[in-house]
């Protein structure tokens, strides 16, 4: 037997939870995206996903991708500095740069791939990078592959990013990266403080608008827009899929530092660049997202909808501010039970577990689409009391 299998063979905690039938990962969708999808067979009500403008099954987006898989055919075969770049890339990156308030914009092909290549180029040794200990995983890995030291402080604790910023040398390079909202929490980084401490520790501020695009700000701009802090965020960073019902990410921010990461970026160098299907949806999001504001007022009427009802019935739902409601379980077994007693109930839901989640705070991640009706989220909210109850999770 070889090392890896050596290691490897005891590697056994997925098939736990297969044999007692509640694994609840990779599941295979068999219809198209939407507030109802069919999974294994089986219709269930879809809580479980990022398109929070509702636009994943949008006619306008999939014939703008169509329209592009024609014109410019399935990929490009090279990367953006080289064969890569289409007339698409570039006008989706103007308008995009437009749209977050910033001078330049650069389009990746994923946003794991925009935190784990620009966070790590853009400081260096005798830098600083300090995060939330609740930032995303591309985050972290980003931090980890730069030569920058790295800190952490407690998840949107101000004081002890204080504490930490008051160590450090006033003059060397400082980049704090939060998430704009949390993925897994759905509350929002404490950004007016951010740039207040950015300003009194001379420091630089990047902020990951994963979530926060299509549902903060004017028009869906973004957290950012929201606390009206755009020109003081050094670095904006933001995906496609969420709210921009496609794939791939981008980074925006002044021309300067964006000519710098054009030419030393390493995963925007050295990977192929998005496919024109994928850019072209992107663009028509952006399109949608901006001529359809009443799509973000819908998801906020179904949002608040949902938070009442889930206060009501005596969730623990934390300091959600978005449409991002954690259902907070504390117990790794009943998470996995109460997303598989959901979905045979006919509700699909993200169970959250470490390393996504501190190991006490494991939860059920509930997340809001524009097109989710009211009538659904009550059918889904009473499914989940019902699961909720039984397991002894709520009273
Ligand atoms: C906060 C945050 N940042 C970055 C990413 C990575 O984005 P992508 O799915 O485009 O790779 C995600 C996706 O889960 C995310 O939630």
């Amino acid at each position: 037997m070889g090392q890896l299998q050596e290691r490897y063979k005891n590697y056994r905690e997925p098939q736990k939870f297969m044999e007692q039938g509640v694994y609840p990962y990779f599941r295979a969708i068999t219809s198209k995206q939407g507030t109802e999808v069919e999974m294994e067979g089986h219709k269930v009500l879809m809580f479980g996903s990022n398109a929070y403008t509702g636009l994943t099954g949008d006619q306008r987006i999939i014939d703008a991708a169509k329209a592009a898989l024609d014109t410019y055919g399935s990929g490009c075969a090279g990367s953006r500095f080289l064969n890569g770049t289409l007339d698409l890339h570039i006008q989706l990156e103007k308008e995009l740069a437009e749209f977050v308030g910033k001078d330049e914009c650069l389009c990746f092909s994923t946003g794991f791939s925009v935190n784990s290549g620009v966070i790590a180029m853009v400081v260096g040794r005798g830098d600083y990078i300090i995060c939330d200990d609740r930032d995303h995983a591309s985050i972290v890995d980003g931090r980890r592959l730069s030569f920058a030291k790295q800190l952490h402080y407690k998840h949107n604790d101000m004081e002890d990013l204080e504490n930490i910023l008051k160590t450090l040398p006033h003059e060397a390079v400082k980049l704090i990266v939060v998430d704009g909202v949390f993925s897994m929490e759905g509350d929002l980084c404490n950004l007016p403080k951010i740039i207040e401490l950015k300003h009194k520790y001379n420091c630089s501020v990047m902020v990951d608008e994963a979530h926060g695009l299509g549902v903060f700000g004017r028009d869906g701009r973004g957290v950012c827009d929201y606390f009206g802090l755009t020109d003081e965020v050094d670095l904006i960073m933001g995906t496609f899929s969420k709210s921009f019902a496609s794939i791939g990410g981008f980074i925006a921010s002044d021309s300067d530092t964006i000519n710098y990461i054009r030419h030393a970026c390493r995963t925007y160098i050295f990977s192929a660049s998005n496919t024109p299907a994928a850019t072209a949806a992107a663009l028509e999001a952006l399109h949608v997202i901006k001529k359809e504001p009443e799509r973000i007022e819908a998801l906020w009427k179904v949002t608040k909808y949902a938070l009442r009802r889930f206060r009501e019935e005596g969730f623990e739902i934390g300091d959600t501010a978005s449409p991002i409601i954690p259902l907070y379980v504390h117990d790794t077994e009943k998470t996995f039970m109460a997303t598989k007693l959901a979905f045979d109930a006919g509700v699909f839901i993200n169970p959250v577990i470490p390393p996504a989640c501190a190991p006490q705070d494991t939860l059920v991640r509930f997340a809001l689409m524009a097109t989710h009706t009211e009538e659904q989220v009550e059918r889904g909210v009473q499914i989940l009391a019902k699961v909720f109850r039984e397991l002894g999770i709520i009273k």
